[in-house]
């Protein structure tokens, strides 16, 4: 119980790596508030979640509802250890076919966190963990994606001036920067079986490991970064992308010479 009688907060827990990280954070004893857009999708997401888990109808981007969050995560148990802020969406920014409007709706995100992170202060307690999400595009220079990329860029750069401001409270604010993660946010669930495994495949071979990473994988990291395991980390970004960055020559692609 790497997480007994935490309470945490996850942004968009309805679906992907924030359903599989609420799904961790109870297994390990957690106290978890999810939040979403969709109420239906909330109800069935707490279906699967089944216990120690509660659901806020919240738009990351609207403050009155993400402060019901705070205020309503923090009740359960007079305060609150962790938030993973982890809501986000991909627009495509490619250069010339790019609106204000598609990068101010992508950029929003990091404000979002920021808002995020600002909304849960006056709840969190003393040497609270907050972990925000990130993506190996902020250091790949994905083409098309340039707004996805400096907002998850931003995310790494907020990190570290947060952990900065909150250190004295033994506060640590870290990120989770996952390579190619099989969520639905590729849109593959509308694909035909076979289309599905072909995609899937040629995302997981950018990575050495061969495959794309798991929601729990990610998951898996959050975990370490929530616990007291990682009393020690701060202001550090964990990598979850099975050699994506670290090692691009070891993967298929780059062998096959691709
Ligand atoms: N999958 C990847 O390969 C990958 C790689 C690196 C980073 N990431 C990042 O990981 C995070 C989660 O992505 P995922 O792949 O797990 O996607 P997903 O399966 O589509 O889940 C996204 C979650 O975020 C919620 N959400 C989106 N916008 C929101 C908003 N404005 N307010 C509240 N909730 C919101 C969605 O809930 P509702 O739709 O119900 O509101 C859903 O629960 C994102 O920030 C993404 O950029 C993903």
């Amino acid at each position: 119980m790497r997480l007994n009688a935490k309470t945490a907060i996850i942004t968009g827990g309805t679906s992907g790596i924030g359903l599989a990280t609420a799904q961790a954070f109870v297994r390990h004893g957690a106290d978890v508030t999810i939040t979403g857009r969709e109420p239906r999708r909330l109800e069935v997401a707490l279906a699967r979640i089944e216990h120690n888990c509660t659901g806020v109808v919240a738009d990351a981007g609207d403050d009155e509802a993400m402060e019901a969050a705070m205020r309503s995560a923090a009740a359960r148990s007079g305060g609150i250890d962790i938030v993973f802020a982890n809501a986000g969406h991909y627009v495509h920014s490619a250069l010339g076919h790019t609106t204000r409007k598609d990068l101010e709706n992508q950029l929003g995100v990091v404000a979002n966190i920021f808002m995020t992170v600002q909304l849960a202060l006056p709840h969190l307690r003393d040497g609270a963990s907050i972990i925000l999400m990130g993506s190996v595009y902020a250091s790949m220079g994905p083409p098309g994606a340039g707004a996805y990329a400096a907002s998850k860029a931003a995310s790494a750069a907020l990190a570290r001036s947060l952990a900065s401001e909150l250190s004295p409270r033994r506060i640590r604010v870290n990120v989770v920067v996952p390579g190619a993660v099989d969520t639905p946010s590729w849109g593959m669930d509308a694909m035909e079986t076979s289309a599905r495994d072909g995609q899937k495949k040629r995302l997981g071979e950018r990575a050495p490991l061969n495959r794309m990473t798991t929601a729990d994988e990610v998951a898996n990291a959050v975990v370490f970064l929530a616990s007291d395991e990682s009393s020690g980390v701060q202001a550090a970004e964990i990598v979850i992308d099975g050699g994506t960055t670290g090692a691009p020559a070891g993967s298929p692609r780059f062998i096959r010479g691709e």
